[in-house]
């Protein structure tokens, strides 16, 4: 398995650009199998989760093929489709729940494996089936999988969220669309990803208005048509090296970067005295005079602080002058960074979904092991801020979310390389 070293560094200098947000395209993929004309996506990022999604869908009889080095996926459905998402393919990935919407609207009929839990939580699916049966689909769970059948087609249907998942409300979109009649989903997820998937899905031929908003209202139509849509920028990535700069000193840009799509983030970078401007190519970050300043952190649901940002924004806390409190309130788990910060010095303790963060004046290089994928490049921010060489290893996980972090990295300066293990 392979491992990132990171040395402790000075400033950092020049741009990273931002690619398509891997959390988008896990929801955009899916949609191809809603139509039997093609469906490409540009502005792809290349990351194994896209792999195993492109696998999943391959399994189905769906067709994925990358072009221009994976930035371009074209993909279409056009003959027999297979119903069942095998077990050995969803436990690699949750998102691979995102196939039920659209087979059941395709098919009438779906089989999905659930995916089991997860090291930052049980994520179960309840909310993804009560949305799907309120369109009128009969959900049983046998031998681990989910078996869904729509008698009759799927009908429209007003249904409310009990909370506002991002995969619930994907799932009702893709199914929604086909269904006969109006449905409005209220308490939707707003994510930047629903309103890429609903700009998708209305460049098909779909009827959909007030994504971005808590109401979502779709027109069902009967058939879908082939598409051509980018895939929006990635905000987790773009926040996770926005915070490089932060952490190291210097001044970067992200290319193709936006504010509106991490408000909540450039807030309490603010606040912990960094710099962040929106220019004519994205947005350049650098620290105000003077050293980071403790903040208090409450993960919630878009447009809040994102969680998939918490540990990378604990990185940066950790020789903040005073004590954070960062409040997990997504994931049940989702603190396992802290221990492996403590392996480099930082003082951080954890009670529950509360963290306080107590700053340090430098931290330690030290061997620290990356155990989910915004874990693992929050050890290597750290690793940068630290003195001496960090070696994070079980850098998996980071592949499956972030294309090419050394190359990013190296190119505004950074000291980092990856250790090809066995
Ligand atoms: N939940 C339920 N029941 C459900 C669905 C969700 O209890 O049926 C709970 C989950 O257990 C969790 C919370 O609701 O505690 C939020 O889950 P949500 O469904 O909103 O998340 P998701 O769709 O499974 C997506 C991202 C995650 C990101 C979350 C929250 C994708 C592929 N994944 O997951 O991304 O953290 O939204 O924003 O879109 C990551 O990229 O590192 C990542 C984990």
């Amino acid at each position: 398995m392979d491992s990132i070293l990171v040395r402790g560094n000075g400033p950092l200098s020049g741009q990273i650009p931002i690619a398509g947000a891997k959390n988008a395209c896990l929801a955009l993929m899916p949609a191809t199998l809603l139509s039997e004309e093609p469906l490409t996506l540009t502005n792809a990022p290349r990351l194994s989760d896209i792999r195993t999604m492109t696998q999943l869908l391959a399994s189905l009889g769906a067709e994925v093929t990358a072009l221009q080095d994976g930035k371009v996926l074209a993909t279409s459905c056009h003959g027999e489709i297979n119903p069942v998402a095998d077990y050995d393919i969803v436990r690699k990935m949750r998102a691979s729940n995102l196939v039920l919407g659209p087979l059941l609207a395709r098919l009438g009929h779906a089989v999905v494996s659930l995916p089991g839990g997860c090291a930052i939580g049980a994520r179960p699916m309840d909310i993804h089936i009560d949305a799907l049966t309120a369109l009128g689909a009969e959900i049983e769970l046998k031998e681990g999988y989910l078996h869904a059948t729509a008698r009759g087609g799927l009908k429209g249907a007003v249904h409310e969220m009990r909370f506002a998942s991002v995969g619930a409300t994907e799932n009702f979109l893709m199914a929604a669309v086909l269904a006969k009649g109006t449905s409005v989903l209220k308490n939707a997820a707003r994510e930047p990803e629903i309103v890429d998937l609903a700009r998708c899905l209305r460049a098909m031929g779909a009827q959909i208005e007030g994504e971005g908003t808590s109401d979502i209202t779709i027109q069902g139509v009967d058939r879908l048509h082939g598409a051509t849509h980018p895939v929006v920028t990635d905000r987790i990535e773009l926040g996770t090296y926005m915070l490089a700069p932060a952490i190291c000193g210097g001044e970067v840009e992200c290319l193709g970067g936006r504010i509106d799509l991490v408000a909540s983030f450039c807030e309490k970078l603010d606040a912990a005295g960094i710099s962040v401007e929106e220019t004519a190519r994205g947005i350049k970050v650098k620290r105000k005079n003077g050293g980071i300043r403790a903040v208090d952190v409450v993960t919630e649901p878009f447009p809040g602080f994102p969680t998939d940002l918490q540990a990378q924004m604990m990185a940066l806390l950790c020789t903040a002058e005073g004590t954070s409190v960062l409040e997990e309130r997504i994931f049940e788990n989702r603190f396992m960074h802290a221990p492996e910060l403590a392996r480099m010095g930082a003082r951080i303790e954890v009670h529950g979904g509360v963290a306080k963060v107590h700053g340090v004046a430098r931290l330690k290089g030290a061997r620290v092991m990356a155990t989910d994928l915004r874990a693992s490049v929050s050890l290597i921010l750290a690793g940068l801020a630290a003195e001496g060489e960090t070696v994070v290893s079980r850098v998996y996980h980071l592949d499956r979310g972030y294309e090419r972090v050394e190359e990013k990295l190296r190119a505004v300066g950074a000291h980092i390389e990856r250790v090809k293990g066995e």
